[in-house]
Order: structure tokens, then C-alpha cells, then sequence
């Protein structure tokens, strides 16, 4: 007898995002139409019948606006425009066209945290004087030491520190040529923040909205949902923040407890006794601003969304983003921190669902993005729940056979779990991240702010392998191209989406399979309680969601099939009868006369 049924409330949510698989384009990387060797909007069109075939119900695309790239498009210097380098607003609407032709829906990043330094508005501020409307929209504060008639501001505002490493305070010149006041960045210097004090700004992001939505969209993904509110006054904050919570810098030193954090990375949590709040991150102030987003967004028909990426804790903290009256989703960060062990993932699993639910909401899943390592190298370390800041060729090399076959496994996990689910691209094909990158390929702003400390982010972005007998492994569509803007590792040639097509063993179909079944069993939209054989201390995952039993084996010794229960789908086997399930591996199960 399975045990309580946990509640899983999006199964009354009727818009299409409760429990639909968005698929991340991560578009500089996905496919290049023109063969400059950097993807663009054309080449995503041209690969939407892919995505159709693999069975997602929505793309969401990182930034494609103009922007002098300081941060892979992060620092948008025009929200309303495309960049050239990924096409023209032309482009966007016919690739628009043609998502909702196939029945894919569309979301699009906004980043609403900061601008680029090349942005109107802040060239607009550095050519102003201080105290002026222009400096408004931003943070300017004169240097701590800058007391009229002494001191010289030599020294920033407070002492918080760029997330992507040193000070998150730069110095500006004034018009006149004098050293003048500094702005706050908590990323890259070209990524200046926002006032969000400033009604001005609140008008801008919400007439960007509207250009969006009117262009036909059907959601957004907010970067950094949880920084755009300040602490009242600016308060120093001992604490530094890490892009992912989690995360560990720099290389893997051993001796660290699985999952074990630094003080240097306590940064996302909300208040314990020996751990103040962040004075920058999850300020309660940001909830205001999402209130009012919602109100536009139900102004248009089709049950628009929005997405929050905000890296809190705890579940019931994220849960506040996605009440009923602010966004609609929130990445579970819990669930991709948890790493390759059933225990963690049991608490994520159960704490999303639990917390979703307090507020009506429905969950969702993910295990890879565009700023973490890939699972599939992740669960290859010797310890498959840490968090390297990227991966180089001087740090422990991840098994590239065992990540796979653990990232397989959990892939059928997160696919079969009620709620929507986020698939990074690449990662049906079992992409493993770049892990010998030369330093001089990179380009990651991180990776040279920490002086290389951490390695960056650039591993998990490196382009697509569409054809394994292709230069670039066909990641150019174009007769002649350029090479693909970062290398990518000769394992990326057996892993090309042409040679796993059709085969039924590849990781490729492994999705297919995976997310047809999750559509023929309504799993989306499904049930959940932990069943019989849940046994997280011995490393077995079991939950039961409508028919299907899904057991996922990350202990040391095979695990047997329940009595009267057939496979559907095994990460390691084709659909057979298997007696049980070996270690590293999951299955999808269905009572022996009930199946499909
Ligand atoms: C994005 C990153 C980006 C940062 C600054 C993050 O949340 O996902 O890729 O560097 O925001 O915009």
C-alpha cells in the first residue's frame, strides 16, 4: 500500500505551465543559421520540429536583446530590441510563428535586476551630475570616506562583493574628469543595478513587459528574482554571495562532508540566529514588484507566466514568490542542489511539494542550466551531490560513464514528477560539461573576476553537437561557418543528436520515451506519495504517481521489482521485465495489468 498522499495542487491548475516540460535554449549555443559560429534566433527555428519530436511543451530562451555581451547577454543594454548577433525582431516574431504553429509555447528572460553600462539610461547617469533624476535609476552613492571637506571617497559605500567575485561598488568620473561618486553592480561592472525605490523603474520594466506580451509570448523567466530590492540604508553584510547557492569555489578540496558550505557561502538563506539575512537578496520589499507584474500579465489572455529564479531558502521562503496573487513558478533549486543522493532528494522532492502547495501553486523540477555544472558530470565526482563553480582541467575529472548513467536515471525521476520540468538543453543527449576548457577560451566574467579562482560557467555552454561528421559537429546549419565560439570536447562527437536518433538505447530516446510516457499517464498533472519500497537511508527513491511506480536506485545494491509491477521504462534497459533495479539507475513501473 503506498503511504499518504502528499498534495500536489497543480493538478487542479488548468493553464498549460502546471505541467508543462519547458526546454531551455540557451541561444548563442543552440544552433547557428548564418555560420558566424555564435546561435541564432534562425537557427532555433529551424530546430523547432526537433524539439517538437522530443516531446516539450514550451521553450524558454536566455537573452537574446541587444547587449555588448559582457555577460553572455545577462547585461542588456536595450530590452526592446534583438541583438545582431542573434538576428532581428523579424526573426523572433517568425520563430514566434512558427513555436505556436507546432503548439510550443514561448517564454522569454527578462532581466530586471540590472542593465548593461552601455544601456541608455546609465550612459544617461554617468552624464549627469550626482543627485540628478539620471543617477535615480540606479544606485550612485558618494565613497564612505567622502565627508564634505575630508576624505576623498576612496573607499566604496559598504562591503558587499560582486556575486561574481570582488567589490560589487565601482567608481565613476564625472563629466569634469574628477574621481566621482560609485554605483552598485552585484554582478560584472557592466551590469549596473537598478533603483527599484524609483517609480521610473517600475514603469520601464512594466512597458517592457508589455512589449513582449504584446509581441505574442507567452511568459518570462526573471533573472535574480530575489535581488532587486535593497536594504533599506545599505548596510555592510559580512556574508558574500555565491552565484548558486551551494556551490562550492574553486577546486574540490577533499575532506569536505558531502554537501558540507563555507561561510563564504552562506548567502540566499533567510535569517537564523548565527546567519543575518542578506541585506541585497529575498528582501521582502520584491513581492510588491511581482504583485503588480501579475496584475499586467492578466490583462492578456492565455494564462501568461512568469518564472522566478531566485535561489532561496527555505522552500517556504520560495513558496512566498509564487503566491497566487505574484508568479506562477519558481525553479526548485533544491531539487538540482540535492546531487545523487536519495536522501536529499526525498527532503527537495517533499519540501517543494509541501511548501507549493501552502500557496496553491504548482512545483517544478530541474537539474541542469546555463550557470551550473551539467548533472551529467556532477554525478560522476567522487561525491555526486557538491557544486564546483565550474570545472577545469587541474580539478578532479568527473567519470564521464558513471555521470551519464546517473543523470539518466535521475532524468526519469524529475520527468515523472507531478508539477512542470525544466530540460537544459543538451542534456538529452547526455551532454557532459567541458571540463578541460583552456583558460583562453573562456569567457565567463566570474572566471576572471575571481582571477580563475572559480572556473566559470562557460563548461556548460559550449555548442550543440547536431552531426557527428560535420565541422563543429554540425552546430552551424550554414555552408561555411566559423568555428563555434567556445571548443567543444571530442566526446561531443558520439553524443550528436544524428547518431542517437533512432536508437533506441541513446539518451535521446531515453527523453522520448520518458516524455511520452509522462504525457500517456498524465504524470504532470499527477498524484504523489512515497511508496512501499521508499527507502532514502538505503539510497532507493520510490514514488507512486497515478499508475506508474517510479523506483530510482542511487545505493549500493540492486533493489528487487515489486511483485506484479512490469517495466516501462528503464534508464539502463530497454522496456523488459528486469527482476530488479541495479545500482545508478531508475525505472518506470506499471502494475501487471493496468499498463498502456
Ligand atoms: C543568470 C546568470 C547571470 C546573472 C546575472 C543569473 O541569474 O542566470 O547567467 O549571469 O543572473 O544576470
Amino acid at each position: 500500500m503506498p503511504q499518504a498522499v502528499i498534495p500536489t495542487p497543480g493538478s487542479e491548475l488548468a493553464a498549460w505551465w502546471a505541467d508543462a516540460v519547458v526546454y531551455q535554449i540557451y541561444p548563442r549555443s543552440f544552433s547557428d543559421a548564418n555560420g558566424d559560429g555564435l546561435g541564432d534566433l534562425r537557427g532555433v527555428t529551424e530546430r523547432l520540429d526537433y524539439l517538437k519530436r522530443l516531446g516539450v511543451d514550451a521553450v524558454w530562451l536566455s537573452p537574446f536583446y541587444r547587449s555588448p555581451q559582457a555577460d553572455a547577454g545577462y547585461d542588456v543594454a536595450d530590452y526592446r530590441a534583438v541583438d545582431p548577433i542573434f538576428g532581428t525582431l523579424q526573426d523572433f516574431d517568425a520563430m514566434l510563428e512558427q513555436a505556436h504553429g507546432l503548439g510550443l509555447k514561448v517564454i522569454v528572460d527578462l532581466v530586471p535586476n540590472h542593465t548593461s553600462d552601455e544601456h541608455a539610461w546609465f550612459q544617461e547617469a554617468l552624464a549627469s551630475p550626482p543627485g540628478s533624476p539620471a543617477r535615480e535609476r540606479y544606485i550612485f552613492r558618494p565613497g564612505k570616506d567622502q565627508e564634505p571637506g575630508s576624505g576623498d571617497g576612496l573607499l566604496p559605500p559598504n562591503n558587499w562583493q560582486s556575486i561574481f567575485g570582488g567589490p560589487a561598488w565601482t567608481r565613476t568620473t564625472e563629466p569634469d574628469g574628477t574621481p566621482g561618486e560609485w554605483y552598485l553592480h552585484l554582478f560584472d561592472t557592466k551590469q549596473p543595478d537598478l533603483n527599484w525605490d524609483n517609480p521610473e523603474v517600475h514603469e520601464e520594466m512594466e512597458s517592457v513587459l508589455r512589449f513582449w506580451l504584446d509581441r505574442g509570448v507567452d511568459g518570462f523567466r526573471v533573472d535574480v528574482a530575489h535581488g532587486l530590492v535593497k536594504e533599506e540604508g545599505l548596510p555592510d553584510w559580512a556574508g558574500a554571495a555565491a552565484m548558486v547557492e551551494g556551490q562550492q569555489a574553486g577546486h574540490h578540496e577533499s575532506g569536505d562532508a558531502p554537501g558540507a558550505h563555507t561561510d563564504a557561502e552562506e548567502p540566499h538563506r533567510a535569517p537564523t540566529p548565527d546567519a543575518p539575512a542578506s541585506p541585497y537578496l529575498d528582501q521582502d520589499g520584491v513581492h510588491e514588484i511581482y504583485r503588480e507584474w501579475h496584475q499586467v500579465l492578466a490583462e492578456y489572455d492565455g494564462d501568461r507566466m512568469m518564472v522566478a529564479e531566485a535561489w532561496v531558502e527555505p522552500a517556504e521562503r520560495l513558496a512566498r514568490y509564487i503566491r497566487k496573487d505574484e508568479m506562477q513558478q519558481a525553479f526548485n533549486f533544491d531539487f538540482l542542489l540535492a546531487g545523487w543522493d536519495a536522501a536529499r532528494m526525498a527532503v527537495a522532492i517533499e519540501d517543494s511539494l509541501v511548501s507549493a502547495a501552502t500557496v496553491g501553486a504548482s512545483s517544478t523540477w530541474v537539474l541542469s542550466n546555463h550557470d551550473t555544472v551539467r548533472h551529467a558530470s556532477r554525478f560522476g565526482l567522487k561525491d555526486p551531490t557538491t557544486f564546483p563553480k565550474g570545472i577545469g582541467k587541474e580539478d578532479e575529472q568527473p567519470d564521464q560513464q558513471l555521470g551519464l548513467t546517473r543523470a539518466r536515471a535521475a532524468t526519469l525521476v524529475s520527468l515523472a514528477l507531478p508539477g512542470s520540468a525544466y530540460v537544459y538543453q543538451g542534456e538529452e543527449l547526455g551532454l557532459p560539461e567541458h571540463t578541460t576548457l583552456p583558460d583562453t577560451a573562456r569567457q565567463d566574467p566570474s572566471f576572471f573576476r575571481t582571477l580563475g579562482a572559480e572556473r566559470g560557467r562557460d563548461g556548460c555552454r559550449v555548442p550543440l553537437p547536431w552531426r557527428s561528421d560535420a565541422p563543429g559537429y554540425g552546430f552551424s546549419s550554414a555552408q561555411q561557418s566559423a568555428a563555434p565560439w567556445l571548443p567543444q570536447p571530442p566526446s561531443f562527437g558520439e553524443l550528436a543528436a544524428d547518431l542517437q536518433d533512432g536508437v533506441e538505447s541513446s539518451t535521446l530516446e531515453l527523453y522520448r520515451s520518458a516524455l511520452d510516457l509522462r504525457r500517456r499517464y498524465s504524470l504532470g498533472s499527477g498524484s504523489f506519495s512515497w511508496a512501499d519500497a521508499h527507502d532514502p537511508g538505503n539510497g532507493v527513491l520510490a514514488f507512486q504517481n497515478r499508475d506508474v511506480l517510479v523506483m530510482a536506485n542511487m545505493g549500493t545494491v540492486p533493489v528487487a521489482v515489486p511483485e506484479g509491477y512490469a517495466v516501462l521504462l528503464s534508464s539502463i534497459y530497454d522496456v523488459g521485465n528486469l527482476a530488479s533495479v541495479p545500482t545508478d539507475s531508475a525505472v518506470y513501473l506499471v502494475a501487471t495489468g493496468t499498463g498502456a
